[in-house]
């Protein structure tokens, strides 16, 4: 397995482990970590044996935020020249799903980056923000467009110009959070969602994420008429006649991602 500075990384069965692993930056976004996650989660995305991601931190982070000793002497030009935040596009474009197990601060681009995964499982520990307005900013790593999407304008608008946190529990009342659970138990929880989405047929799983995605994108009409073709293209797979006559017959279905 290919080694990388900023992350640890590994295959359990069907699931494929990111861990962010910058303790002493409280696993600060550099452009290291942005070339680690992105190559590692296109590697799995690019493996059929592995069928959905757990993105991690450590207990006292998720990410703190993108590296600000790494911004702060930057002119705009340089951001613009560089396209500072521009190759997490890749990684919010990966096919199989993600999901990130978030533990403590998950603020600025630690909460754009857990906003750029597909399931958000928070430990009871954990606040999310984007502080970037204390800093003289704004998010930049899809902050102000995602935030909304997940939240609504209201909350999103306080977050972004207070630049205060939440906690787990206002997160998952407010819609960012899919589930919220102990923080002893956030790995052990993300292992088994991420294992039960990696048990179903890969072209399918594929396809749900891509129509979710879709719905986030486009219009009703659109979205509708993407879903009723993507439906249809799965009744061409062998595993759309397996799970449905696995039903018919009482069994488990036996996928074989084809
Ligand atoms: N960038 C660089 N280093 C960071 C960092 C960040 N975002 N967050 C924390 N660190 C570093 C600290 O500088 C410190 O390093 P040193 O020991 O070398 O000084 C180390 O991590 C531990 O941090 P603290 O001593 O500050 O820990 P704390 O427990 O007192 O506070 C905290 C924790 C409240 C999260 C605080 O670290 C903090 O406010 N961090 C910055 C949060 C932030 O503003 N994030 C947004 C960044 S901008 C952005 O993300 C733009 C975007 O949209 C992409």
């Amino acid at each position: 397995m290919t080694e990388y500075e900023t992350i640890l990384v590994d295959t359990r069965g069907r699931v494929g482990w990111i861990t962010l692993n910058r303790p002493d930056a409280l696993n600060a976004l550099n452009t290291q970590v942005m070339r680690d996650v992105v190559a590692a989660a296109s590697a799995f995305d690019a493996d059929e044996g592995i069928g959905a991601i757990v993105l991690t931190g450590s207990e006292r982070a998720f990410a703190a935020g993108a590296d600000i000793k790494e911004m702060e002497s930057k002119s705009g030009l340089d951001i613009l020249m560089d396209d500072h935040f521009g190759g997490w596009a890749t990684f919010a474009a990966v096919r199989t799903p993600v999901i990130a197990a978030v533990s403590g601060y998950a603020l600025g681009g630690g909460c754009e980056l857990a906003m750029m995964c597909d399931i958000i499982l928070a430990a009871d520990t954990a606040k999310f923000g984007q502080p970037e307005i204390n800093l003289g900013v704004i998010p930049g790593m899809g902050g102000s467009q995602r935030l909304i999407r997940a939240v609504g304008y209201y909350k999103a608008a306080d977050l972004v110009l207070t630049g205060r946190m939440m906690d787990a529990a206002e997160a998952e009342r407010a819609g960012l959070v899919s589930r919220v659970v102990p923080a002893a138990e956030l790995l052990d929880e993300a292992g088994r969602v991420a294992d039960t989405i990696a048990s179903k047929s890969l072209p399918s799983v594929y396809a749900a994420k891509a129509a979710l995605d879709a719905a986030m994108e486009t219009t009703l009409t659109e979205g509708l008429r993407f879903e009723r073709h993507v439906f249809a293209s799965l009744f061409d797979t062998a595993d759309q006649k397996e799970g449905m006559s696995a039903f018919r017959e009482k069994r488990a279905p036996d996928f074989q991602n084809r």
